[in-house]
């Protein structure tokens, strides 16, 4: 069951190409429009939507993050990301209006259930991306847009993820096609971007051996930050967290943006630093931005480890190491950047000799407040 790998975070790890593909499979017409019949919502409902709250906890939420992004970006449409637990207790402002997308690998987290159904009967439309078929939260809620990444067995969510990330992606895409939001050829380009997506992730793990020497290199870390800018900013989060949960080393995620607010005190001789590095193809200076990132968190002595587009040459003099992940669109890059991150948190606990697939004190499904 664990088709030869050692552990099923490994297997896991390696089904991505899949779980994308999967994901992505069956969800246009031959002429190349999304069809998301599945979601059992109204298309005209849905066209009336006046605001998106992501609601979901952990892994799933930077999914959400990343969501906000791309639906925003595609489909004008306000986007708020709140953890699912926090949500219930602040008296948020919804109405039919609202459209309500839980995230959720089990289907069965107690928070986003509870959060859901509160806003059920507040009035909101209710939409869950979720990975088990049957299980709680799609059952009780109005539209459902399965992952198709297969049963995650290891407790640190990574395929699961990327198949959020993704689903996420075509929501955006259908709701602004609905919308008249976006042309259809744009539609279609990124959609073939997407496509290419598996192939791209498949390169990145069959060069896994670099980022596995790097982390047996680094095993002793007392403590690793991320940095990232954008969507960049949730994959230094789910990279912080990963390695929080299977190698039990303190691990931060910041938004680039953030360091001289307060965290850049917390680098020193030595720190261990991940910086996800936007596209130089991308829009603005994001990428000028995070390189002076990097430069000021070199200044002060850190180790800068970053995962940059393959070509991106201008970050090499700046990094002890470099992990290049090939080139997308700026908004697809989440697919691509986290992976090494999974590799080198899942190699790295490995080394330490921690089960990977059952980190002490975490349950795969946490299904209690
Ligand atoms: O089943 P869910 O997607 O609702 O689970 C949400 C979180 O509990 C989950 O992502 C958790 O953070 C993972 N252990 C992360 O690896």
């Amino acid at each position: 069951e664990k088709d030869g790998y050692d552990t099923f975070m490994e297997k896991e790890i390696n089904d991505q190409p899949k779980a994308v593909e999967d994901t992505l499979l069956g969800r246009t017409d031959a002429s190349g429009r999304l069809i998301l019949d599945e979601l059992r919502i109204d298309a005209e409902e849905l066209k009336g939507i006046a605001k998106i709250i992501v609601l979901a906890c952990g892994t799933a939420a930077y999914a959400g993050m990343v969501a906000k992004y791309a639906i925003e970006h595609w489909t004008r449409i306000p986007v708020e990301v709140e953890l699912a637990h926090e949500f219930r207790y602040r008296d948020p402002i919804i109405d039919e209006n609202t459209l309500i997308v839980s995230v959720s690998q089990s289907g069965e987290t107690m928070d986003t259930l509870m959060a859901v159904r509160y806003a059920k009967e507040q009035g909101a439309r209710t939409l869950a991306i979720c990975n088990t078929n049957g299980s709680t939260i799609p059952r009780e809620s109005d539209a459902v847009l399965y992952t198709h990444a297969g049963p995650e067995i290891a407790v640190a969510s990574t395929k699961a993820f990327l198949a959020q990330i993704t689903a996420a992606y075509l929501l955006g895409l259908y709701l602004a096609q609905l919308r008249g939001q976006m042309f259809t050829g744009e539609i279609q380009d990124i959609l073939a971007d997407l496509h290419k997506i598996p192939g791209k992730i498949q390169q990145i793990l069959d060069n896994a051996d670099q980022i596995k020497d790097l982390a047996r290199a680094m095993a002793d870390s007392p403590s690793v930050l991320f940095l990232g800018r954008h969507v960049g900013y949730p994959v230094a989060m789910e990279g912080a967290l990963k390695l929080k949960e299977l190698a039990y080393i303190h691990a931060e995620g910041f938004a680039a943006g953030e360091l001289k607010h307060g965290p850049i005190a917390l680098i020193e001789d030595g720190q261990p630093v991940f910086v996800v590095v936007p596209s130089p193809r991308g829009r603005d200076s994001l990428h000028g931005k995070v390189v002076s990132n990097i430069q000021e968190v070199r200044a002060r002595g850190a180790n800068a480890i970053t995962v940059a587009e393959e070509g991106d040459d201008s970050v090499t003099e700046f990094s002890s190491t470099v992990f290049f992940v090939p080139e997308t669109q700026p908004l697809l890059m989440p697919l691509l950047a986290t992976v090494p991150l999974q590799i080198f948190a899942c190699a790295l606990a490995s080394e330490k000799g921690y089960d990977v697939d059952q980190p002490r004190n975490l349950a795969k499904s946490v299904t209690v407040e």
